[in-house]
């Protein structure tokens, strides 16, 4: 099935099966805004915890912040926000679309990417086990072609991108005959920035009302606090504050579903450190955060690192953790030496002294900072594609969501076989005696097969069947969600069987 069909069906199927809702869906939508549904609620609480959890729990020297959204405003400009903020956008003149000029040239360079793999592909089928890949990529012609106009569009376009060329934006685009997806046309208008945060007014007008932001990261949040965190906390350096909240950006281009969206939640951790030694911790982050992903076991030839063309305004060094979505290669996570940019910022233009005294050197500094952040609605997404499973069966097919059984939205299903015979009864026991342990659902409509179906659709990893034989014995059918298998267990062991699988223990022992 081609990849765009399996992204729509991801769509229909979180909506179906109440993972993720088009907001204001009644009155026809909100743009690039959703809303998260009663399975969706509790797999992004189940994201939030397991990042919460590896970042406070596991480390000694993060701790955590809840900051407000609307913060002074001077800390937009502080920050560079209310100057840099933008991105270079280019319109269709034939279809009135709007397009940012970078992700056109970005789409470009994975066509070429695309080329290069596809001739990999086919003679790795042809050569079967005799094929050696570095080889047949440094010597085939075809390939070698296209890593020509690879190289040289990448070192075009990171020029233009770091020098702030628009013209050169624009150039690049039409010298690469870029068409417009839905007019085919190369109609273009010249490229231009776009500030990204939405603004609002505190306090009425009568007071004075002032034009506030809302923010579009929250890592601000987390540098302005730096001060009250470190002395009230004693912390020493080095040591991280980790948040997770919402962020707001007046994306222009909102495609592809919770990707890009204009309301959206991060979980950020800035870390503390001493200058000179950031390099070091970035490159710890680096492998801390990439491990945290693979932990979660969806292959680690789907991940990679992407370093960036342009550095944003506040960074040394950047890279981006990518996951291969049904539409390629994208990020999911930011990892940023930020330097001592912000503190610095906030230093000077609120005139009061943003300092670290280190007793090892004796002196004060400002501290260098490494950022790891990721969007809650990004990680969503690539959970829910990298679960999404079509299975042929025997007599029939299953749609199953494989989902890691910790992040599952409802552990455990009790199915009693019938509504009579006192199983429902039996089965509400059992929801009672582990109900605070695990989320359950109690579900007696349908066949068996159908509900079994259901729980499949919203990535259940257990289901236990009451039947005749539980109220005389006490033991049920267990069935795991994968492999299909189902066997006859004591109800008093359910809390062990199941408890091994869901706890979040288990991952976090990956990361070690
Ligand atoms: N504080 C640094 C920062 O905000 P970023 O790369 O702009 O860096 C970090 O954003 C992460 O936030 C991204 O890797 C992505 O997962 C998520 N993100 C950014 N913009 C988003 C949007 N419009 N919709 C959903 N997630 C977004």
């Amino acid at each position: 099935m081609a990849q765009e069909d399996i992204f729509k069906k991801l769509v229909a199927h979180c909506k179906e099966y109440g993972f993720v809702f088009q907001s204001s869906e009644i009155y026809d939508g909100l743009g690039a805004v959703y809303d998260y549904g009663q399975m969706g609620v509790e797999l992004k609480n189940n994201i939030k915890k397991y990042w919460w959890d590896s970042m406070v729990l596991l480390h000694e020297n993060v701790v955590g912040l809840d900051s407000a959204i609307f913060m002074h405003p001077t800390i937009w400009k502080a920050s560079g926000h209310v100057d840099a903020f933008n991105d270079p956008l280019i319109d269709n003149k034939d279809s009135k679309k709007r397009y940012r000029a970078d992700v056109l040239i970005e789409d470009q360079l994975g066509k070429f990417e695309e080329k290069m793999n596809k001739e990999v592909a086919k003679a790795k089928k042809r050569f079967g086990d005799a094929f050696d890949e570095q080889q047949f990529r440094e010597t085939n012609p075809r390939v070698l072609a296209n890593k020509q106009k690879y190289d040289e569009l990448h070192a075009r376009f990171a020029k233009a991108l770091n020098d702030s060329n628009l013209e050169e934006l624009k150039q690049i685009i039409i010298d690469q005959e870029i068409v417009c997806p839905i007019s085919g046309s190369r109609n273009w208008t010249d490229v231009r920035q776009f500030n990204l945060m939405f603004s609002t007014e505190m306090g009425s007008t009568a007071d004075g009302a002032s034009k506030i932001f809302l923010r579009p990261e929250t890592a601000q949040g987390i540098f302005v606090n730096y001060l009250n965190v470190q002395k009230t906390g004693r912390m020493k350096i080095p040591f991280g504050i980790a948040q997770i909240g919402k962020a707001f950006r007046n994306e222009i281009v909102a495609r592809q579903f919770i990707f890009r969206m204009r309301e959206f939640e991060q979980m950020e951790m800035q870390f503390f450190v001493r200058p000179g030694t950031e390099l070091d911790w970035f490159n710890k982050w680096k492998d801390t955060r990439i491990a945290w992903h693979r932990a979660l076991g969806f292959g680690d030839e789907n991940y990679r690192f992407h370093e960036h063309e342009k550095l944003a305004h506040y960074a040394n060094a950047a890279v981006d953790v990518e996951y291969k979505f049904p539409f390629g290669f994208k990020e999911v996570e930011g990892i940023h030496s930020r330097t001592d940019f912000d503190l610095s910022q906030h230093e000077e233009y609120s005139g009061k002294k943003i300092r670290y005294f280190d007793p090892e050197l004796n002196e004060s500094y400002v501290p260098y900072v490494v950022e790891t952040s990721i969007g809650v609605d990004r990680m969503f997404l690539q959970v829910v594609a990298a679960s999404y499973c079509e299975e042929q069966l025997e007599k029939d097919s299953r749609v199953v969501l494989k989902l890691p059984a910790p992040l599952a939205p409802i552990k455990l299903a009790v199915l009693p076989l019938v509504k009579k015979d006192g199983l429902p009864e039996k089965a509400r026991e059992i929801i009672d005696s582990l109900k605070f342990d695990f989320n359950c659902q109690y579900d007696e409509k349908d066949s068996i097969g159908k509900r079994y179906r259901r729980q499949d659709a919203i990535g259940t990893p257990f289901c236990v069947t009451v039947d005749h034989q539980s109220a005389e014995d006490n033991t049920v059918t267990i069935r795991y969600r994968d492999t299909m298998k189902q066997e006859r267990v004591a109800i008093s062991d359910l809390g062990n069987i199941i408890g091994g699988q869901v706890n979040f223990k288990g991952l976090f022992g990956k990361l070690n």
